[in-house]
């Protein structure tokens, strides 16, 4: 693992219990994290994409700390948070923040956008003194919402200022780190770009790192750094955001790469060869035995079924879970 990593994670697994007879020793789990590595340095924009279900939001509700890793390893700025939220100091809880993916749930609607702003900041004493008024006017300003909103309540503002407001509440303590966990999928279309346009404008005003959790690969092209791809609760592919699109080697890249709109034909010439969708995702309370990609994958061997692929570097930065790619 990389020394001047931001956030690291090794090997993380979480398994959610699902079923279990009284009176029994038998337990049925599901694993929705199984075997997780990333290194971030900072600054850096990491897309995590996959399907439903992939494990995307566990990834990140573990790393913010809502969850407990089952097993592995989860290091902030070298220091091991892996404990869960309460075992955290209150630092590192400060430099990590979270976007969730609908405002409407995630904002108190009883509370007035200024409240819900202020907590933050007297949680982390970021105010000396007592009037936290202009530096709520402040973060609503560097969301490019006018001051009076501060009055308002979420109920009665649209979902794209909602999610603004969630904006303004995670930079309330200054964090170095965000979460972004599908940060537009739940709003209206037409105000999708104005949420992607402030988050890329923060990042580089503030220096910020994103894991960017998204079902939407073609948006990481001009977000992301890296793209990593999770599929059944594994990474099974990451690379620099230019070699991903030019050269995807994972089979699941190249069927989701190939069925995204392009906007010219010089990248229509770029896109892996079609690879038609096959069948659904499997349930990660059963998963298919060796590659869990084996059930969907066009060019499955015996060996696939057999035994599950190690990742590996395949160029510089270019990690692939596959026996075939080469
Ligand atoms: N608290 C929980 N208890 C039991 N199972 C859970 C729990 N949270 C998630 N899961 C299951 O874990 C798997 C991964 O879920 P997760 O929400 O992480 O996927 P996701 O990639 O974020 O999907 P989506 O794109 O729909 O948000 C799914 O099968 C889900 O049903
Ligand atoms: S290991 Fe086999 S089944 Fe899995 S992605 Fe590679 S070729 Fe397909
Ligand atoms: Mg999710």
């Amino acid at each position: 693992m990389s020394e001047n990593a931001l956030l690291q994670v090794q090997d993380l697994r979480k398994l959610f219990l699902v079923d279990k007879k009284p009176f029994s020793r038998q337990a049925t789990y599901l694993k929705a994290v199984d075997g997780v590595s990333f290194s971030m340095p900072q600054e850096e924009v990491l897309g995590l994409v996959g399907e439903s279900g992939s494990g995307k939001s566990t990834v990140a509700y573990t790393v913010i700390g809502m969850y407990k890793p089952t097993s592995g390893k989860i290091l902030f700025q070298g220091v091991d948070i892996s404990t869960g939220a309460s075992g955290r100091p209150l630092s590192i809880k400060k430099d990590l923040q979270i976007v969730f993916q609908d405002p409407g749930s995630s904002l108190n609607p009883r509370r007035s956008i200024r409240q819900i702003i202020e907590r933050p900041l007297v949680v982390h004493r970021m105010i000396r003194g007592g009037n936290t008024r202009d530096a709520v006017a402040e973060l609503l300003e560097m969301v490019e919402l006018p001051p009076d909103y501060m009055q308002k309540y979420p109920p009665y503002v649209g979902g794209g200022e909602r999610q603004l407001v969630s904006i303004a509440r995670a930079m309330a303590s200054k964090p170095k780190f965000l979460i972004l966990d599908e940060p537009t999928s739940a709003l209206d279309v037409s105000v999708q770009g104005k949420i992607i346009n402030t988050l890329i404008r923060l990042r580089r005003e503030m220096k910020l790192s994103y894991l960017f959790i998204t079902h939407d690969l073609s948006l990481m092209r001009n977000v992301a750094d890296r793209v990593a791809i999770m599929y059944l609760g594994k990474i099974c592919e990451i690379a620099g955001t230019v070699e991903f699109f030019q050269q995807p080697l994972h089979p699941y890249t190249q069927m989701l790469l190939s069925s995204i709109p392009v906007i010219s034909d010089q990248e229509e010439g770029l896109k892996p060869k079609h690879i038609a969708p096959r069948g659904e995702i499997p349930s990660p309370v059963n998963l298919p035995s060796g590659c869990s990609f084996h059930t969907r994958c066009p060019y499955v061997e015996e060996r696939c079924r057999q035994e599950d692929p190690a990742m590996k570097e395949l160029r510089p930065g270019h990690f692939v879970r596959c026996h075939l790619a080469c």
